[in-house]
Formats: C-alpha cells, sequence, structure tokens
C-alpha cells in the first residue's frame, strides 16, 4: 500500500512536470509561427499590424474582400497580387507553404479564431433567432455539474449525460439532474487526483441509448480503461474501452463488454484525444471511434487500435463482415472497419440510408466530414487540407516513411480549412424543423458555431451557420421531440441548451 502510494505521487509529480514542458512549448510554438511573423515583417506596414487596414493598403478584417475570403481566394490574392494596384505579389518571393499560411492566418483572424485561445463563457442569445428556413428560441435545459462529455435523449424525454470524471447521471423533464449513477465503470483514481489530471487518463467519454432501448434498456458507454499495478505497468496507462448496461434505480446493472483490447496496447498518451463516440447502423452494429491516442503510425497500422472506426455487433460479437484479417498476436485489426482518422470526435447515422458518417478534427485546418465506408482510409497522417500548428505542412506520414497514395484514400465530404474545431453532429430528424430534414447539424469548439450542412449525392450543396459565437459545443442530439439539443462546456461545468422553433410552447 505505501509502496502505491510513493509510485502514485511520482508519477503525479512527472505528469505535472510533462503537463508544464508541453504548454510551454505550446506557447513557444505559437509564437515563433511563420506565418505571424511572416505577416508581421512583409504585411503589417500596408495592411496594419491587426490587420485593420492602413494608408496603403485596405483592412483584411471587418469588411468584404473584393477578391474572396476562401482559402483557395486569399491564396491567389497573395500569390499573384494586385502589383498594378499596390499590392505585391508574393508567390515568387515566398515559399508556397508560407503563402498558404497567410493565407489561413488572415482567414482565421477574419473568422475570430484564437488559434489557441479557449473562451469558456457561453452568450445564450435572448429572444428569437432568424435562420433561413426557421425562427427558433434557444432555451437553457440544464446546467451540469461538472465538465460533459455527452448526451444522450431517453424516448421519454429524459436525458442521459456523461461527465468526464464523475460519470453518468440523468437530468430528467424539469431539467433537474439526478445523483449520479452509481456502479459505472471506475475511471478515476483519487490517488492521483491533482487538480487537471483526468486530462491525463481514466475518463467518461460517449454514452448513447440503443435503437431498441424501450425494448431492451441497454446504455453503451465509452471510457478510457485505466490501468496500473493490475496491468503491470508502473505509470498508469489507458485505451478506449466500450461497455453497454442498464440503468435501475440510480444503479448501472448488467454491465458487459462490448469492445476492449489487450492491455498490451494500452498508451500513456492523455485521454484528451480519444474521440470514443458511438453510432448504431441500422443492422445491429456498433460503431466506436478512436482518436490519435499513441504515435502517429499506430493511425494506419491495422493491427492497433488508434486512428480507427471499429465495428462489432451490439451485443460485443464479431461481424463475419469485418475487413481485416489480425497479422499480431494482440491485434484488434478484425473489428477495424476505417482507418487513416485523425480525431473523430464525432460519428452518426444518416436516419434513411444508414450509413455510418464521421467529423474529425485536422491539424491547423483540415476539419473534416466523411462518409465511412468499410475498409476505407482517410489518409491521416499523410493527407490533410491543414498544416500543422506551427504552420509548417504536415510531413507526419513522410517523416514516418509512410508510402500512401493519395488516390488510395478517401477524401472528405466537406473540408473546413481554416478549421473551426468541428466536434460531434447529429442527422437532423423530426416535426419541429421540417426544412432541415436529413441536414447535419454540426458543432464546434473554437469557432463556438452551430453549423447546417445538407449533402447530396455526396457533395456539399448548402450551408448555413444557425448560431455563431455561442460556446464550446460538445455535442449535439435530437430529442424524441425534435428539438436540437447541444451540450455546452465551459471552465469545469456545462450546460444543455435546447433549440425550440420560437412559435413553439417549450
Ligand atoms: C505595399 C503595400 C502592401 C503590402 C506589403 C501587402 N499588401 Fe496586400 N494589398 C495592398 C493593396 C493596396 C491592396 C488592394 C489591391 C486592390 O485594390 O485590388 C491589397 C490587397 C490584398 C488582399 C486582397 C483584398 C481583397 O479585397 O480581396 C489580400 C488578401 C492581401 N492584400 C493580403 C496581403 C498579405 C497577406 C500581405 C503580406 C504577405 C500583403 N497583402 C502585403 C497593399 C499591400
Amino acid at each position: 500500500m505505501r509502496r502505491s502510494l510513493i509510485v502514485g505521487v511520482c508519477v503525479a509529480l512527472l505528469m505535472v512536470f510533462v503537463a508544464g514542458c508541453l504548454s510551454w512549448y505550446m506557447a513557444r510554438r505559437e509564437t515563433h509561427e511563420p506565418s505571424l511573423l511572416a505577416f508581421a515583417e512583409q504585411c503589417a506596414v500596408c495592411h496594419g499590424n491587426a490587420l485593420q487596414g492602413g494608408e496603403l493598403g485596405p483592412p483584411l478584417i471587418g469588411v468584404e474582400l473584393r477578391n474572396g475570403d476562401s482559402t483557395p481566394a486569399l491564396i491567389r490574392s497573395i500569390g499573384r497580387g494586385y502589383p498594378e494596384r499596390g499590392m505585391p505579389s508574393f508567390g515568387q518571393t515566398l515559399p508556397p507553404e508560407l503563402v498558404k499560411g497567410l493565407a489561413l492566418y488572415v482567414s482565421e483572424q477574419r473568422q475570430g479564431f484564437g488559434r489557441t485561445s479557449q473562451s469558456w463563457e457561453s452568450l445564450i442569445p435572448d429572444g428569437p433567432q432568424q435562420a433561413r428556413d426557421h425562427a427558433f428560441r434557444v432555451e437553457v435545459v440544464a446546467e451540469l455539474g461538472s465538465r460533459p462529455y455527452s448526451i444522450a435523449p431517453l424516448p421519454d424525454g429524459r436525458i442521459v449525460v456523461s461527465e468526464i470524471v464523475r460519470g453518468l447521471s440523468v437530468v430528467d423533464t424539469q431539467g433537474n439532474q439526478g445523483p449520479l449513477i452509481s456502479g459505472t465503470p471506475r475511471v478515476w483514481d483519487p490517488i492521483l487526483s491533482t487538480e487537471n489530471s483526468y486530462l491525463m487518463m481514466g475518463v467518461v467519454l460517449d454514452v448513447a441509448v440503443h435503437p431498441g432501448f424501450d425494448e431492451n434498456g441497454w446504455i453503451y458507454l465509452s471510457h478510457t480503461h485505466r490501468c496500473q499495478l493490475d496491468c503491470g505497468f508502473v505509470i498508469p496507462k489507458s485505451m478506449v474501452r466500450v461497455v453497454r448496461g442498464r440503468i435501475r434505480e440510480g444503479r448501472w446493472v448488467d454491465q458487459e463488454i462490448i469492445w476492449s483490447v489487450d492491455p498490451d496496447l494500452y498508451t500513456v498518451v492523455p485521454d484528451t484525444v480519444s474521440a470514443g463516440r458511438l453510432a448504431f447502423d441500422h443492422e445491429g452494429h456498433v460503431y466506436v471511434s478512436i482518436g490519435g491516442k499513441a504515435s502517429y503510425d499506430w493511425v494506419q497500422w491495422l493491427d492497433k487500435p488508434t486512428g480507427k472506426i471499429h465495428r462489432v455487433r451490439d451485443d460485443g460479437g464479431l461481424p463475419t463482415d469485418n475487413p481485416f484479417e489480425p497479422k499480431e498476436e494482440t491485434s484488434t485489426a478484425h473489428t477495424v472497419w476505417s482507418y487513416g482518422h485523425r480525431t473523430p470526435q464525432g460519428l452518426a447515422t444518416h436516419p434513411v440510408t444508414g450509413e455510418i458518417w464521421g467529423t474529425e478534427m485536422g491539424p491547423r485546418g483540415g476539419d473534416e466530414v466523411n462518409l465511412i465506408v468499410r475498409g476505407g482510409n482517410y489518409g491521416w497522417p499523410m493527407f490533410t487540407h491543414g498544416l500543422d500548428y506551427n504552420g509548417e505542412p504536415v510531413t507526419i506520414g513522410q517523416d514516418l516513411g509512410l508510402e500512401l497514395k493519395l488516390e488510395d484514400t478517401i477524401e472528405p465530404v466537406v473540408d473546413f480549412t481554416p478549421a473551426p474545431a468541428i466536434s460531434s453532429f447529429e442527422f437532423y430528424r423530426g416535426r419541429a424543423f421540417p426544412a432541415w430534414e436529413n441536414d447535419l447539424i454540426v458543432g464546434s469548439l473554437r469557432a463556438r458555431t452551430l453549423y447546417r450542412l445538407r449533402i447530396e449525392g455526396g457533395q456539399l450543396v448548402d450551408e448555413e451557420k444557425l448560431l455563431t459565437g455561442l460556446a464550446r459545443i460538445r455535442d449535439v442530439e435530437i430529442g424524441a421531440d425534435g428539438f436540437v439539443y447541444l451540450l455546452l462546456e465551459h471552465g469545469e461545468l456545462g450546460t444543455i441548451v435546447r433549440l425550440v422553433p420560437s412559435d413553439a410552447k417549450g
């Protein structure tokens, strides 16, 4: 006991030290960011330090740009210039990735995306909001007790909530959050609980209700299973695991493990990138997305669990038609459905076709919406429309010696560059907002924006910002009432809000 306490304290100190080094490094990368420096050196004389404009050049923020402000349009403006009107051409003097970096920089500033700034405020608008096809108001449903990750509306109007450290609870139809459900997987080790150590290992992730919940009562939960001495590790390691259980009289009962991997495949990489989103298709399978919670070479390595979307039967059984065979003893290749994913934060099922769709966060730029297909390779870390956070092109794949051709990978259906930090999404279905039927309602973290996307024939055909400046939107769900439920996170707390048609009684 004494020994494990000493080990625990040492590990905690080590983690605090590592976290300190990481934040120092990120801050350093930020101030040495090449496109920021280049803007100050090459552009600010005419356009002003804050892009506000000056005597020699027009403002680049707060106004429409005459030549367009998509990333390709900005690359064109900067590369070609308008020498006859006083804007030099930079295509010859600056390397192409720096021109792209500058275009992203201008675009990020225009959209108010602070690159690392995390504003925790929620600005919930009063009064009706007018979207193109529907007016709605934003109603607060419940305030939550700690930082949440996921919501799952039940058919009777209650909502199951997962909080990353505290576990599961149920919000009743009056908006009261009930006591914690006891008996959910233990993911939190009090010996190691320094203030932010849940960022490290052992958290509750997604909660999802089985499509046949009314008959079977199953609730699915993903979490990172943390293991230390029990698994023979000195430093704790963790990996995503999926369980299902039922909630009866405030307790989590009948638990079964649905998907898990050998402890040899557990890693020390923090759980913040583990994703763990769940979705069910129309044929009795459950899917779980696993982010890059390991070194990047695992993402293209089928025997390793990370950077994948896995598929099993909803009782945990192995489907007969999964695409890959294991090659190594502790492999998870037999449950891999698709791979080459970065941080697949969203996963949802198309209500009509039953297709599985995913969203994932790119590096700087390159957030994606993907149609997930059997055996598909989504290209990370070789191909992305984004740049690395330091403004350099992403060369991780090349550096790792990966050989992968673009034509063997699947291109995103929608690419967001610069990246709003797309989080989770859901397909709209229901009677409250009929004009949005089957559209994707997509949340974002950094951009604090709620998007509506319409995809037809594999193409983005319509895009609308339903709400801007709201809050970090962690999860999006549609209730049985057809209202859109959003899970907002701010600081160590969370709020559930919902979009209600403004002529309807909430
Ligand atoms: C010598 C002054 C000068 C410098 C240096 C300069 N610009 Fe410009 N820039 C201008 C002027 C003047 C215009 C407007 C040209 C026109 O009327 O079409 C312009 C236009 C632009 C536009 C297009 C605006 C629109 O409305 O479509 C972009 C984008 C832009 N500049 C970005 C940059 C960036 C990025 C840099 C640094 C790499 C830079 N500029 C450096 C003077 C400058």
